[in-house]
């Protein structure tokens, strides 16, 4: 499964929203690997269960606030070293049409977006002065599709998708300024955690059969060894991106009786 060239071992990974669901699982499959492993959340007793049961790192941290992403930064690499492997994967969802609150598309950019603006900004021009530095996104495919429950869904995760772009256009290859940094970015469809449970505060979908955690975390670990930029567990997702953009009419239509399908369903 995992490309020999790449090893994880003694790599220092640090993984946002790693208290639960598919951080958690990224978290384990890394530490199996021998990476060592810090972990941040907003939830306390998530973060001291793991840190128990697995022995991360862990730092109290809310991905929507700069200062914290700084802080959990600051607190891996003095508690872990240096930060080889960035994961962005904390978000948020929240349901909603054209009555969705500002307050709701406040947190869904500042989680969804600008804490991945925040920690590249943190640790990409320290890993540009390293070898094999890799900076990871969870968007989802929502953001090459749409969630048809949610604008902010569907907008930020789309701002995370051409952000990830971006980064891997810029920094994805040496140059005389410093290394490549290989840049990943995660799609998944629907995922068994909390936030497909709770479907009252704008919970995915699963149109092709929700996957777990571990098997998320499996594809992960084998595209990001790989060096390849999107992760799709999913593997019908890259159908669904040939169809979008080989006709687009037809595919808006489809999404349309999709929406009607599901409306008032969540
Ligand atoms: N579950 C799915 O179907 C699915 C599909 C596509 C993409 N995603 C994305 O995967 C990522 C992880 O989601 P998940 O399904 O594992 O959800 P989850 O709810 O199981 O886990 C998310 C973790 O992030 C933490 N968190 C939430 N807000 C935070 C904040 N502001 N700061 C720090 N931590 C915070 C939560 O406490 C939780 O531990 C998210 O970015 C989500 O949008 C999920």
């Amino acid at each position: 499964m995992v490309d020999n060239l790449f090893s994880w071992k003694d790599k220092a990974v640090a993984i946002t929203g790693g208290g639960n669901g598919i951080g958690l699982a990224i978290a384990i499959a890394a530490k199996n690997l021998g990476a060592k492993v810090s972990i941040s959340d907003i939830n306390e007793t998530d973060l001291n269960a793991a840190k128990d049961q697995y022995g991360f790192n862990v730092c109290l941290s809310d991905a929507g606030k700069e200062k914290d992403i700084l802080n959990f930064i600051s607190n891996t690499e003095e508690n872990i070293g240096d930060i080889d492997i960035f994961f962005a994967n904390a978000g948020v969802a929240r349901s909603g049409t054209l009555d969705t609150s500002d307050e709701d598309w406040d947190i869904s950019h500042r989680v969804n977006v600008m804490h991945h603006v925040w920690a590249a900004r943190a640790v990409i021009p320290s890993m540009r002065k390293r070898n094999d530095c890799r900076f990871i996104t969870t968007a989802s495919a929502a953001g090459l599709l749409s969630e048809i429950n949610s604008a902010s869904y569907s907008l930020t995760k789309h701002a995370a998708v051409g952000f990830a772009e971006w980064l891997s256009i810029v920094y994805g290859k040496d140059d005389s300024e410093g290394n490549a940094v290989t840049i990943s970015c995660l799609c998944p469809q629907g995922v068994n955690t909390a936030m497909t449970a709770n479907m009252e505060n704008g919970g995915v979908a699963g149109i092709d059969g929700m996957l777990n955690p571990s098997d998320v975390a499996n594809t992960v670990i084998s595209t990001v060894s790989e060096g390849g930029f999107l992760i799709l567990p999913h593997p019908v997702v890259k159908e669904y991106i040939k169809f979008k953009t080989a006709d687009y009419p037809r595919w808006l239509g489809g999404m349309r009786k999709l929406y009607a399908k599901f409306k008032g369903s969540y």
